[in-house]
């Protein structure tokens, strides 16, 4: 039960606002410090944010509680300094690490020079960001829209290529995940994140992923019945929806049927670009240029919040009188946000990302098939791309238990109360070998114990 509170004095207020700067701003946590930040932050929880979310966490919910305090490469620490594996990487924000220097770099400077823009005069470096954008993304994409997270940038999405066609429906896959805002939820395709705020935005049809034939008939059954449709959005691989490689041929044949019926294919990268999968962009698997890409996550280096919806001239085009139309965003292409994108594709193409997630992810795949070939009735799959692995367990308190496990021997990984069915590794690309190894003796430990 959360305890009532009463508005504060502004000194008292003050007063709260002075100590936690305190702890931003220390060197070194003393040790009573170390500890009152944790039972802080679990009140703080309790009381002012979401009591549910403590039960959810590991970190609070087993035997003791911890609270992450610091970050670099491939680990978190908490107050006390102690190391955790972070092989969740933010599902996909940390794919450069914790605090790539690189990064933190071109951030530094740019907030010595000036952090958030006018909103009036223009702002170089969201033009800028937009070019290299639309140099790196697939065939011609070239238009940008610079956002703050993911489902800001599908909202867009949506939202363009009804402008674009002067259409209506959308088709959307089942087990998708595109975001939390009520466009993108509508075209998501998880009960449990739907159910409670229906009824969505109408005219989302969903089919199975990975089920070209399905796009079709419902795309051709709408028209039938006098309906529109705009475009189909979808993941190149299903992350949230338990890490899903569609059918080699399902993405060309998408873009021929959207191609067939005029319609726009937007594609979800927020999770799979960047390099996450062993290509830059999740597409890059199958040589397919989207009319619309949505970016978020790794976008920002790891460092700062930002996303993209990158579209082709030719849709981006037909809203060109009014700027706004789309929309505007106050802090979307922020100059402290461009600064670490620019830093951290630089740093992508340099390391040459892909090709560090594509070996390392396979290194992962190969030791943990080894692992289910003895333990074939509790981990039922292994599957990835890159650096976007899923396990598959036969039931959901195994996958819990497995996480719980991985937690005690200081691992972060994917696996929630809710469904812990198949959990996400998800380690950034900085990873080191060593830390791999250590990761997959403890899951050989743990499913030892599981079973
Ligand atoms: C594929 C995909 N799209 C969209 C989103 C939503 O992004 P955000 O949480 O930044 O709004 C996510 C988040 O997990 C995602 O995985």
């Amino acid at each position: 039960m959360a305890m009532a509170m009463e508005r504060k004095s502004a000194a008292e207020s003050m007063r709260l606002a002075e100590e936690v700067l305190g702890f931003i701003q220390a060197e070194r946590l003393t040790p009573e410090q170390q500890s009152q930040i944790v039972n802080d932050s679990i009140y703080n929880f309790t009381n002012h944010v979401t009591k549910a979310i403590l039960s959810h966490r590991k970190s609070v919910s087993t035997d003791f509680s911890v609270v992450e305090w610091a970050g670099e490469k491939a680990v978190f620490k908490d107050t006390k300094g102690d190391e955790y594996l972070d092989c969740l990487g933010g599902f996909g924000v940390f794919l450069l690490g914790h605090r790539h220097p690189k990064v933190v770099r071109a951030v530094e400077a740019q907030i010595k020079r000036y952090a958030l823009h006018s909103q009036e005069m223009v702002d170089p470096l969201r033009g800028y960001l937009s070019k290299l954008l639309a140099y790196i993304t697939p065939g011609d994409l070239q238009n940008c829209y610079l956002v703050n997270c993911g489902t800001e940038a599908n909202e867009m999405a949506l939202k363009l290529a009804r402008l674009a066609t002067g259409k209506k429906c959308f088709i959307s896959m089942e087990k998708g995940f595109h975001g939390k805002t009520l466009g993108s939820l509508s075209a998501s395709g998880k009960s449990t994140f739907r159910e409670p705020y229906l009824p969505l935005v109408p005219g989302f049809q969903h089919v199975p992923y990975g089920d070209a034939d399905a796009v079709e008939t419902a795309i051709r059954m709408l028209i039938a019945t006098g309906e529109t449709v705009a475009g189909v959005i979808v993941e190149p691989i299903q992350g949230e929806g338990g890490v899903n490689i569609p059918p080699a041929d399902f993405m060309p044949r998408l873009r021929e049927i959207c191609d067939k019926y005029e319609c726009l294919l937007i594609v979800d990268e927020v999770q799979t670009g960047m390099g996450r999968t062993g290509k830059l962009f999740g597409v890059d698997h199958w040589d397919v240029v989207p009319d619309i890409m949505t970016l978020g996550k790794a976008l920002g280096g790891g460092v700062m919040p930002i996303a993209a919806m990158v579209a082709k001239n030719k849709w981006w085009d037909k809203m060109e009188e009014n700027p706004f139309l789309l929309g505007s965003s106050t802090f979307g292409g922020n100059p402290l946000c461009c600064a670490a994108a620019i830093a951290g594709i630089h740093t992508i193409l340099e390391d040459d990302i892909p090709k560090q997630a594509q070996e390392k992810g396979d290194y992962i795949v190969g030791k943990l098939n080894e692992i289910k070939s003895n333990y074939p009735n509790v981990l039922l799959d292994v599957r990835g791309a890159g650096l976007l692995i899923g396990l598959e367990f036969a039931e959901n308190h195994q996958g819990y238990e497995l996480a719980k496990h991985l937690f005690s021997k200081k691992i972060l990984v994917s696996g929630t109360i809710n469904n812990a069915k198949v959990i996400r590794l998800e380690p950034p690309a900085v990873i080191g070998y060593e830390q791999i190894d250590y990761l997959m003796a403890s899951i050989k430990e743990g499913l030892a114990q599981i079973s």
